[in-house]
């Protein structure tokens, strides 16, 4: 009887996991700067979930989420451990649930990407989508999709009145690897849509473009912008071979953080650079992937490029480079992004049971 009753729970269980979740009730029309004009926004990456996270992780978002207090909080990809042996729906759906409840149950709007890894679990990432939409405060939407690609997304927001959308938030699903394990790039039809999105902004906003952030996992192709060559013999030097030119590096002058070790671009550039450059509303693009760099400069065209850094312990990363990147807009200034990092490190004198390094 003991075993026929497990059976039917199982069956109940995995049932439930196909069942779709309540929709977002919240959407982006809730994005708005706050009576100070200003609007914050939380960058949570790398966090490869299993159904068992860390207590940790948990208590050091719930401490930086009530010290920060974002308008909004972007999941940047490699959300859940794709290569978690034995994962299920209903696990990948527990993991998805304990990294956004932090989150969700402050009401704090948020959204996510996909990164290589939320690829390579056996849920397709439309019902990944309804599972981060289990909570009210969830906006994302699946959003433009073409081939595999979802989750392509403009959000906006409205200025401190409410009356006026005058910012753009922009995700973008940058892919995985290909059968040759190289790394994908943005395709083409997704700049596409980028281009239309803006343009048909740009004309209900009276001619004028409207200034945007762009999200997205895979570090952009042009991140060595911000480097300067340097050789071997330079201790500071990083030896960078998974970017367009390899070779040994340092960050230039007037760039923050750290390059710790080689970004990892996609093997080919479609143009999405130059197409934010032409359109002229893209202020900054924020990647993950690389989990122990956090540099971020501006370029000669005015773009930021910032790197986020694996926000959980339960992915490779180094320990005093594990946290989050906060970023803050101001209304009365949309050309400006201010940003840093908030480590675990900043946190560690507080009441937290750091287990410090436990990669899996
Ligand atoms: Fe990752």
């Amino acid at each position: 009887m003991k075993r026929f009753l497990s059976v039917i729970l199982s069956a109940v269980l995995l049932l439930t996991a196909f069942i779709p979740c309540v929709y977002a009730k919240n959407d982006s029309a809730s994005l708005k700067f706050d009576e100070n004009g200003k609007f914050k926004i939380m960058l949570i990456a790398d966090t490869h979930y299993t159904d068992q996270v860390y207590d940790e992780c948990t208590e050091f978002f719930n401490l930086v989420l009530d010290d920060e207090k974002p308008d909004l909080v972007v999941f940047m990809g490699d959300n859940v451990k794709g290569y978690w042996v034995g994962s299920t729906p209903m696990s990948v759906k527990s993991a998805i649930s304990q990294l956004v409840e932090p989150v969700a149950e402050r009401n704090i709007p948020y959204t996510a990407i996909y990164g290589n890894h939320d690829y390579q679990t056996l849920v397709a990432k439309s019902l990944q989508t309804k599972y981060f939409n289990m909570y009210d405060s969830c906006i994302m939407e699946n959003g433009y999709t073409y081939l595999h690609r979802k989750a392509n997304c403009s959000y906006l927001i409205k200025d401190s009145k409410g009356e006026k959308d005058i910012y753009n938030l922009i995700t973008l699903d940058s892919g995985t690897k290909d059968a040759e394990e190289k790394l994908m790039p943005v395709l083409t039809q997704q700049i596409d849509w980028y281009k239309e999105t803006v343009s048909s902004l740009k004309e209900k906003n009276g001619g004028e473009v409207i200034p945007s952030i762009v999200f997205q996992h895979i570090p952009i192709y042009e991140v060595e912008k911000l480097f300067e060559k340097s050789d071997e013999t330079n201790e500071n030097a990083v030896k960078c071979s998974a970017i367009a030119n390899p070779g040994y590096y340092v960050l230039k002058d007037g760039v923050d953080g750290e390059l710790r070790g080689s970004p990892k671009v996609p093997y080919t550039n479609t143009g999405e650079y130059d197409a934010f450059a032409q359109m002229g509303d893209v202020k900054g693009v924020f990647f993950a992937h690389d989990h122990k760099n956090t540099y971020c400069g501006t370029t000669d065209d005015g773009i930021m490029l910032g790197a986020v850094p694996t926000s959980s312990f339960q992915s490779s990363g180094d320990n005093d480079l594990r946290g989050v990147r906060i970023i803050e807009l101001d209304e009365n200034d949309l050309n400006k992004i201010e940003t840093r990092c908030v480590f675990y490190e900043d946190y560690k004198d507080e009441d937290v049971s750091w287990k410090g390094g436990n990669y899996p």
